[in-house]
């Protein structure tokens, strides 16, 4: 039974207050869990906490802290750590609100992951074993995150984020492997050209190159020098996080030069760009409240590649129910704390399953070393995560984490790409 409940104000990866929360069983048992923060924040997601004022610029969450150990505390104290549902949806009726206003997803998801993993240890089962029960053995293939723009660097790149993807690999540390050599002949590449290799947030390059398509180019090359087949070994994926440069009325690509465009001129950039370089998912392409271009673009590119919503549906089963009736999309980046519960992104997951859309879990670009994406990937057994670079120790600690697991599981392990 929990025993007691402490949450703690600590640090993020960018130095950004967030909260961390301790649970105690009555045997003894103590988990921990951490909640990340995102910067290209989706308009609807669940609130995260804060507490303005002068302290951290306002980014303090010294009330959610307060609300998990005032009151998620004592209304949880006492219950069953297994029953996670309904330690869920006693939090969702305390808070009261729609989008957790009231206590804070930061507060509740830190809550909620903490008891995940008590009950894990308490039923002496590792993590991903307890969530995805005894047939959980799918490693996922790591969507790497090499090259940063948009808001997680401050360089001349529009586009968020620019991934590798090892589709030819036959396991996931192999993959781990094919990515981060690619990641190290990426830093050579772009040395040798006089870009910048230091690191965004989500530990890719952040050089000041002339154009989005230029990534694309060195991305080509750094899998060709690390003696990797493009398309063939591995695939890219791109997240160009639309809503952070869209105005109001365009898509505004001018600080790389490329102008202002609409939806259609989005669409039609993405076509020349799938048929030149080897894409395979485009997380994003359009703003979040674009849901008829993203249709649109689903029905031209879906049936060749993986169209992602991530701000669009902030994994809101209401949102990703309706991104499935109106053929949004055709897979769904998983965040926990943009809906901020275990159970519901347990159901938001399920959703994408029935309709046979993908499902990619993901970190956010404000991370701690809390590797729970990591188990929670091998539980869901979708095939897929985004978790960063091959630096920054809040990204690796994911990595080293699956690298655990596959070790764990021996020969029982699966590895299938969904691209191959
Ligand atoms: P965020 O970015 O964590 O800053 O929201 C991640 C993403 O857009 O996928
Ligand atoms: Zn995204």
């Amino acid at each position: 039974k929990i025993e007691a409940v402490r949450a703690l104000e600590i640090l993020d990866s960018r130095g950004n207050p967030t909260v961390r929360v301790n649970v105690t069983l009555d045997n003894g048992v103590v988990a921990t869990a951490s909640v990340p923060s995102g910067a290209s924040t989706g308009e609807h997601e669940a609130v995260e906490l804060r507490d303005g004022e002068a302290r951290y610029g306002g980014k303090g969450v010294l009330k959610a802290v307060k609300n998990v150990n005032e009151q998620i505390a004592p209304e949880i104290k006492g219950l069953d750590p297994t029953h996670q549902a309904e330690i869920d949806s006693r939090m969702l009726q305390l808070d009261g609100t729609p989008n957790k206003a009231k206590l804070g997803a930061n507060a509740i998801l830190g809550v909620s992951m903490a008891v995940a993993r008590a009950a894990a240890q308490t039923s002496a089962l590792p993590l991903y074993a307890y969530l995805g029960g005894a047939g959980a053995r799918r490693l996922p293939v790591p969507m790497m995150n090499i090259i940063n723009g948009g808001k997680h660097a401050q360089n001349s790149v529009d586009f968020q984020e620019f991934m590798v993807l090892p589709i030819g690999a036959q396991s996931f540390s192999e993959a781990l492997r094919f990515g981060t050599e690619t990641f190290h002949a990426l830093a050579r590449i772009l040395n040798a050209k006089g870009y910048s290799t230091s690191v965004g947030d989500e530990g890719g390059f952040a050089p000041d190159l002339e154009s989005n398509e230029q990534a694309c180019e060195v991305i080509v090359d750094a899998i060709r020098a690390a003696g990797y087949e493009p398309g063939k070994d591995i695939a890219i994926a791109l997240d160009p996080a639309a809503s952070s440069f869209w105005d109001g009325s365009a898509y505004d690509l001018s600080k790389s030069g490329q102008g202002r465009k609409d939806t259609g001129e989005m669409i039609a950039l993405y076509e020349s760009w799938i048929t030149s370089y080897p894409i395979v998912s485009i997380e994003d392409g359009l703003d979040e409240n674009d849901w008829a271009g993203f249709g649109r673009q689903t029905a031209s590119q879906g049936n060749r590649i993986q169209i992602v919503g991530d701000d669009i549906f902030v994994t809101n089963p209401a949102f990703i129910a309706r991104g499935i009736a109106e053929h949004a999309a055709n897979a769904v980046l998983i965040k926990l704390n943009q809906i901020g519960t275990v159970t519901e992104t347990v159901e938001a997951i399920a959703l994408c399953r029935e309709a046979g859309w993908g499902y990619v879990i993901s970190h956010r670009s404000g991370e701690t070393e809390d590797a729970f994406i990591a188990d929670f990937a091998v539980a869901m057994g979708g095939g897929q995560i985004k978790t960063g670079s091959a630096c920054r120790s809040e990204r690796i600690a994911k990595y080293n984490r699956l690298l655990e697991i596959e070790a764990e599981l021996g020969a029982c392990s699966t590895f299938k790409s969904p691209f191959a």
